[in-house]
């Protein structure tokens, strides 16, 4: 390596190592709702501790290391402003400051673990917490919320993805299983006024959907039930759809849930997957290639290519169809499955 690109990669190098700053700046940014508090134009730290509950000195520092990233701009004068990246931190449809709140929160203490679970093969998470993490986020209200309101902000972005990719004029009456708080299926309903739906969730999630969807006045072409995917799935449908779950759990584990979907449907219906299909080569779809770290670290789970989703929907006696790709940057895919003849 020549001596100028030696120090541009030592600059790299340690630019990579303190992403676990950068995780927490935007993690401080979330929680103090700095964005929200920048909405109206340029502050200084002064003017804006008092409003977030922060030390004025520590907050103009940390507001500097946004402004590296790009979060924000600095006037030179002490006035911060907000930029259109840090403007997704904003609440509302879409907000990234659920999944900023996580990463720098629930997830970090997670991370600590992967070494661990590198050379153990046990789950991060589980290092860290000693607890699994769905068991975890039962017992833990406050990190459960704080999970759904991460994946909500994922689901409201893609589920228009998904509505625009496939094409549910076929389906009539659909079961979302973990179709967590009814966002991918809101969409749906919206875009398919002629189908009818049960959502299928842990019973808490359930009822957080029946309150979000009932609030959409979605509810009323819509039942929701509370149960274990494991044991078994509402049947009376013609469709099963199994949005981001899939890629939560093992492949012992997804096909035991792609199994108690295929004893529900009759033989002439249809499996919906919706999860990322894994690139080749990793610089392709980086996007993706970090989901699959998330679901390593957190549950011991994985993304799959499209040749492992063929398997495992053949191990629990499906037949993939086809794959319809939803055009976003993360390879998010439908796969559609048939029972198995
Ligand atoms: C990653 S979330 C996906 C939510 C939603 N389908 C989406 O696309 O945004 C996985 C969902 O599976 C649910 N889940 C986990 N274990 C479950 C179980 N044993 N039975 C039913 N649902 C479960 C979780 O509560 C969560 O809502």
């Amino acid at each position: 390596m020549a001596a100028m690109d030696r120090s541009a990669a030592e600059l790299q190098l340690a630019r990579l190592m303190d992403g676990y700053l950068t995780t927490q700046l935007l993690f401080v940014a979330a929680e103090l709702g700095l964005a929200d508090a920048l909405a109206d134009g340029p502050r200084t730290a002064d003017d804006l501790a008092g409003q977030v509950g922060a030390n004025p000195g520590a907050l103009a520092r940390v507001l500097r290391g946004l402004a590296v990233e790009g979060v924000v701009t600095e006037d030179g004068e002490g006035g911060f402003a907000l930029t259109d990246l840090g403007a997704l931190l904003r609440e509302g449809p879409g907000s990234l400051r659920g999944p900023a709140v996580v990463r720098g929160g629930l997830y970090f203490r997670a991370v600590a673990g992967l070494l661990d679970a590198v050379r153990s093969g046990g789950t991060a998470f589980e290092h860290a917490y000693g607890a699994r993490f769905f068991d975890h986020l039962d017992r833990h209200p406050a990190d459960g919320s704080a999970f759904q309101d991460s994946m909500a902000g994922r689901a409201v972005r893609e589920a228009d993805h998904v509505v625009a990719a496939y094409d549910f004029a076929g389906v009539r009456r659909l079961v979302d299983v973990g179709g967590g708080r009814g966002i991918v299926l809101a969409a749906v309903l919206g875009a398919a006024p002629h189908v009818t739906a049960v959502l299928f969730d842990r019973p808490a999630v359930a009822e957080q959907a029946r309150e979000r969807l009932t609030a959409t006045g979605l509810a009323e072409r819509c039942r929701f039930e509370g149960g274990d995917f494991f044991t078994a799935v509402p049947s009376g449908a013609d469709t099963y759809l199994l949005s981001r779950v899939l890629h939560d759990w093992d492949d012992e584990h997804a096909v035991r849930i792609l199994t108690t979907c295929r004893r529900s449907v009759p033989d002439d219906g249809r499996l919906l997957v919706v999860d990322i299909v894994l690139p080749r080569f990793a610089r392709e779809q980086p996007a993706a290639i970090r989901m699959d770290l998330h679901m390593l670290m957190l549950l011991g789970a994985r993304e799959r290519t499209a040749a492992e989703f063929e398997l495992l929907l053949a191990r629990a006696g499906w037949h993939l169809r086809r794959v319809v790709a939803t055009g976003a940057a993360d390879g998010l895919s439908v796969l559609e499955a048939k029972p198995a003849r």
